[in-house]
């Protein structure tokens, strides 16, 4: 499963990657607006700082399927290749991704709540399809087993779109997913340093380090014993 960031925030951005495992990053238009600049501006930087071969997603604005396709085509020249254009999963949505996808355009349906809003973003070319894991708890549903159901639909029709699931309130959601081997996962800063938050593990760490201290001294380590 690929572990990408949901935010960005360059500065969170910048320390995830130097200490995580990370595939790449995912906005949305909520996110950009948290930034306060500039969309192209903050966009850019990150892509400069992934490098040309990471996954970037990047989200149209427009309502109509026409507005969308050019938006897209434009979101991707400016910010290359690897940029996959998230599209909203509604009926112009799913004009406008039969429509970049013909064009040889990468594309992840987004705002997806249910499997049959992921079985048509399949079928119109999508690349990704990005489930709402957390907001369909939220309302009652249970985000994780929607997620491996559209698994198993594309698993079952030989689709080739991937999940990238989204919208994550908690590890325990991601780790499920992690077990049931989907395509992605996006992931905001705080969910994912909590993938690594256990003090019983610092501890015993913290007692390594103690008892060899002991043993040659304070602030030796093996390269100085
Ligand atoms: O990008 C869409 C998704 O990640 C939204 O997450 O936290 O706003 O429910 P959230």
């Amino acid at each position: 499963m690929k572990l990408l960031i949901d935010d960005a925030n360059f500065e969170k951005i910048k320390r995830l990657y130097e200490f995580y495992p990370i595939d790449g990053v995912t906005t949305n238009p909520s996110i950009l607006a948290k930034s306060g600049r500039n969309p192209y501006e903050v966009l850019t930087q990150i892509r400069d700082f992934i490098g040309k071969d990471a996954d970037l997603h990047v989200q149209v604005i427009s309502r109509k399927a026409e507005d969308m396709v050019v938006e897209g085509r434009k979101i991707a020249e400016r910010l290359g290749k690897n940029t996959l254009i998230k599209i909203p999963t509604v009926e112009e949505g799913l004009k406008a991704m039969k429509a970049l996808s013909a064009e040889g355009y990468r594309v992840t349906a987004t705002a997806i709540y249910t499997p049959q809003q992921a079985f048509l973003a399949g079928k119109a070319g999508a690349d990704y399809a990005a489930p709402y894991v957390n907001r369909i708890d939220n309302l009652g549903g249970d985000g994780v087993q929607t997620t491996m159901r559209i698994h198993d639909i594309y698993e079952n029709n030989g689709m080739k779109t991937q999940l990238l699931a989204a919208s994550f309130k908690n590890t325990q959601q991601v780790l499920e997913l992690a077990e049931y081997g989907i395509g992605a996962a996006t992931v905001g800063p705080d969910v994912i340093e909590g993938l690594m938050k256990n003090v019983t593990v610092d501890s015993a760490v913290e007692a390594f380090i103690a008892d060899f201290e002991k043993l040659v001294g304070t602030g030796k380590t093996m390269l100085d014993c």
